[in-house]
């Protein structure tokens, strides 16, 4: 009897298996759908107009294009183009089956940023792409691990914006000698890049790169920064072929398996420098000791992985931070030097009044109180920051079921449902480009809209400004970064008295891990 009945009891088990499972899905199914429901329903929320695509291809339209377009360095444009012929701000898209939300409005980011911060995160894509190279750390990681990277982090950072102009200006000087003064044209792009990692490297490490210095720089370095352009371009998509970047796009090769060797020449380097800090700072507490009444040695500089050492011991962790400060902080730097320059180079009205406000200084080294009260210069790089974004798209996937207060609806007036696990896109770029809030000539360099004058006020922004982005989130490095960019161009322009453009081309994009001008920064300067 129990052999005879055997077979069947099994085939029973399975299909009250099979039962109680297809329930248990139809109902967690129904319980979240109508969860949505209630939710959308409480909140008044509607769908936004739909992306153009083919109903048929499950977005692989959009991968295509979108790959096409970064080949051809014309993604942003494009993409805006799209987006101004939908005349809509937030417009839903399909990708393999996933809604996927695209947003241009200041509300929605406001809320994704700051007000409902706690309910969105990072996603798999930056994790997927960036944690084998730099490791978890501040721009890396998410909830808890992200605020004690952040609280870790942030006093360096304080302390810093203080306004120490002492580092720059042994890097600057360097960068001076690197540049032909026979009316032979340079290219500023590769040579702002060097110099935002010698100042990075002495700001972070105490000990500097040096690689505008041509007589020091040694093979370990000139070794590191290859290694590092080429992950930045294999990541950025524009190396290595279109079959990595579409990979990327899909998430299913990590890039990490042919980088693996390049990731371990950054290791290496960036271990050098902790190895050595760490001799350092015991032979400075020695001394200290011995001169128990000098609590500062003289000579002594502001080092930030002195004081990062103080607060972990975790080296693996500290190599992690400093790659992802390095990372987050070094070209975006030089991208913005670099576009500064760029549209300098092309405006002889604006070359003419920044001198003016130079020559205030009277060949003196600026100090930071000094570049703050520049408001030209201030309102140049603003503008620079305004059209040329060098973060210039950005995404968040949410944590929970969650609601975009804008977007829904025909008019876009009503807030939208955004499922857990949906990810919301939003286009710095195209919004700091938006005519409705920057006026008829947005697409236009004008600094000049920046300032105030007797005719009225200069522009005032929020939300829908956001070079360095906002909420709890926002770049730690954005005062430093300013102060760098302001304390290079003013030298600059102290050492040379005119500036010509050998680049007729107008600026294209290049996309990296940021993005970057194409072209660089070509141009010929006379002392
Ligand atoms: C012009 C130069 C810079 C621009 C335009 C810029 C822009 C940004 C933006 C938009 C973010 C937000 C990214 C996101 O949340 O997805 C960010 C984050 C960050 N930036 Fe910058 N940045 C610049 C320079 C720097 C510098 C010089 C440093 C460091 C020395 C730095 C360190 C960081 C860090 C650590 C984060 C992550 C902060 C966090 O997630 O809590 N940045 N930056
Ligand atoms: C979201 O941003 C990350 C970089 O922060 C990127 O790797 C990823 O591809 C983006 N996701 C989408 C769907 O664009
Ligand atoms: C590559 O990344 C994936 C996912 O982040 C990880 O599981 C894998 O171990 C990494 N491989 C290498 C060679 O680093
Ligand atoms: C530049 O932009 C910032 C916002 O990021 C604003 O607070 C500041 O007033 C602007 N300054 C000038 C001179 O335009």
């Amino acid at each position: 009897m129990f052999l005879t009945s055997y077979p069947l009891t099994l085939l029973q088990t399975l299909v009250l298996a099979l039962i109680s499972y297809t329930t248990y899905r139809l109902y967690t199914h129904l319980r979240l759908a109508s969860a949505h429901r209630h939710l959308a329903a409480s909140k008044g929320c509607k769908s936004p107009p739909n992306w153009r695509q083919s109903p048929f291809l499950f977005g692989l339209d959009i991968f295509y294009n979108s790959y096409k377009d970064m080949k051809a360095h014309c993604s942003l444009e494009n993409t805006r183009t799209r987006f101004w012929a939908l005349g809509a701000n937030t417009v839903q898209m399909k990708l393999t089956g996933a809604t996927l939300f695209s947003t241009i409005e200041p509300e929605n980011v406001k809320s994704v940023r700051a007000t409902d911060f706690k309910n969105w995160g990072l996603g798999e894509g930056r994790k997927l792409m960036l944690v084998p190279f730099i490791g978890e750390g501040i721009f890396t990681s998410d909830g808890a691990a992200w605020q004690h990277s952040r609280d870790m982090l942030r006093p360096s950072f304080v302390r810093n914006s203080v306004g120490d102009c002492d580092i720059f200006e042994r890097h600057v000087q360097n960068l001076i000698k690197a540049i032909p003064r026979d009316g032979e044209m340079v290219d500023l792009q590769p040579l702002f890049l060097s110099l935002s990692l010698d100042v990075a490297t002495e700001f972070l490490f105490g000990e500097s790169t040096n690689s505008l210095s041509a007589d020091d720089v040694d093979a370990e370095t000139k070794e590191y920064a290859r290694a590092i352009d080429h992950i930045l371009k294999v990541l950025g998509g524009q190396e290595q072929g279109g079959l990595t970047f579409i990979g990327l796009m899909m998430g299913l090769f990590p890039p990490n398996w042919t980088l693996k060797g390049e990731y371990k020449v950054v290791h290496n380097y960036v271990d050098g420098f902790i190895d050595r800090a760490v001799v350092d700072k015991r032979r400075y507490e020695l001394e200290k000791v011995i001169l128990d009444d000098k609590p500062e040695l003289p000579g002594r500089r502001y080092i930030f992985l002195h004081e990062l050492l103080d607060r972990t011991t975790d080296r693996l962790k500290i190599r992690s931070e400093l790659l992802n400060i390095l990372l987050a902080g070094r070209d975006s730097t030089a991208a913005l030097l670099s576009n500064m320059w760029f549209e300098l180079s092309k405006r002889p009205a604006a070359w003419a009044r920044l001198q003016q406000e130079v020559s205030a200084l009277d060949g003196a080294l600026p100090t930071f109180g000094q570049l703050k009260e520049m408001k030209y210069l201030r309102a140049f790089l603003n503008e620079s920051l305004r059209l040329y974004p060098i973060l210039p798209e950005n995404n968040r996937t949410a944590q929970v079921d969650t609601v975009l207060p804008l977007g829904g609806g025909a008019d876009g007036k009503s807030p939208i449902l955004v499922k857990k696990g949906q990810i919301v896109l939003w286009s710095i770029h195209i919004m700091h480009r938006r005519k409705d809030i920057y006026g008829e000539d947005a697409e236009e360099f004008r600094p000049e809209r920046w300032l105030d004058t007797e005719q009225g006020q200069g522009l005032r922004v929020g939300w829908e400004y956001l070079p360095f982005n906002g909420g709890p989130r926002i770049c730690i490095g954005q005062q430093f970064a300013l102060t760098e960019a302001s304390y290079v161009t003013v030298r600059l322009m102290q050492e040379f008295n005119a500036i010509e453009s050998k680049d007729p081309e107008p600026w294209r994009e290049m996309f990296t891990v940021t993005c970057q001008g194409l072209g660089g920064c070509k141009i010929v300067l006379t002392p």
